[in-house]
């Protein structure tokens, strides 16, 4: 019978089949395709898996700590956690064109991970968490093009590894049965769609600590009120953005000239288009109390009710 648990003995005994004794490494980033990916051959192999979990600086809040909590030692999984963030922040310093920016972590993500992994030994193969869409896109020079900048995590070609892609035959939902069938945790196998440059994108223009902080938490604050709504899996994607405006408020008796919050909730199939999603009233305003009371350097919130076309769904 096809039950998600016959699928995982299809695919473990393929793995072991293919790998033998040898070791696998995966390039791990806590977004669900890859926590699957990573799940599955461990299950398959154990400790012949090594997972390098590059840090870019640029996560949400508590996001690099719960993979290395959840995969790490949940799993029992050998996960090399890379703090590269003066790294990516320094080469990130002082520009502020989003493609630029795109580019250079892009690159840089791969400099890094080529780093770690030439500092391992015996590696011969490379996991990768690429879905059955993911090879019908790349069909068309066009959707090549749009893949190639969205993946962050796409590797360097000359790398001398043989590839395991235990998830090219499977949709996105099939996944996520997957990773339920693995053990792996709701909060990742339901996890939103998180673009590979992370919050440097939603930044506007160049990007700083001070601006990182701002934009991680307040998206904090919009993420938890969102879950506590009820509204996590009905909103394709939400979060906030800093668009790099200052205006005039009012603080007690003290005048102020601080930064504006845009938050940005869509409801979308498959993220080609979208519609903005009307969260209640109410829950806006909790959301927009809390982040000027909590955050600091933000003196107003504003809500984006454009849809995807003619906006898009991030904002660089
Ligand atoms: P846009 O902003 O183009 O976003 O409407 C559509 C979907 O793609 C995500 N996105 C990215 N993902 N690298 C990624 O891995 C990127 O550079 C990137 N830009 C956008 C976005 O979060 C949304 O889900």
């Amino acid at each position: 019978d096809w039950t998600m648990e016959h699928v995982v003995d299809m695919e473990v005994e393929k793995i072991r089949a293919k790998v033998g004794e040898r070791k696998v490494l995966c390039a791990l980033s806590g977004g669900v395709d890859s926590s699957v990916v990573a799940a599955l051959i461990h299950k398959a192999i154990g400790d012949q898996l090594t997972c390098i979990f590059v840090d870019h600086g640029l996560l949400r809040k508590h996001e690099a700590d719960d993979v290395m909590r959840t995969l790490g030692d949940g799993f029992q999984m050998n996960i090399i956690k890379v703090d590269a963030k003066d790294r990516f922040l320094g080469k990130l310093a002082g520009v502020s064109d989003p493609e630029e920016k795109r580019k250079i972590i892009g690159n840089e993500f791969i400099y890094v991970f080529d780093d770690e992994a030439d500092k391992l030994k015996n590696i011969d193969f490379l996991a990768q968490g690429t879905l059955y869409t993911d090879i019908i896109e790349s069909g068309t020079e066009t959707a090549q093009t749009i893949k190639s900048h969205h993946n962050v995590g796409g590797l360097p070609e000359d790398m001398q590894f043989e590839l395991i892609e235990p998830l090219n035959t499977l949709f996105k939902d099939e996944v996520r049965a997957l990773g339920t069938e693995l053990g792996v945790p709701d909060h990742i196998v339901w996890r939103q769609p998180f673009p590979g440059p992370g919050l440097a994108i939603r930044i506007l223009g160049e990007v700083s600590e001070d601006k990182l902080e701002i934009v991680r938490e307040s998206d904090a604050i919009l993420r938890e009120e969102v879950k506590n709504a009820g509204l996590d899996r009905d909103i394709w994607q939400y979060f906030t953005v800093l668009p790099n405006i200052k205006s005039v408020g009012v603080m007690g008796d003290e005048r102020t000239y601080d930064h504006t919050i845009g938050i940005r909730a869509v409801t979308s199939v498959d993220g080609m288009t979208s519609d903005w999603a009307r969260i209640p009233w109410d829950v806006l305003e909790k959301i927009s109390t809390r982040i000027v009371n909590e955050v600091d350097h933000i003196n107003r919130v504003v809500y984006d009710v454009t849809s995807k076309p003619p906006a898009t769904i991030e904002w660089e």
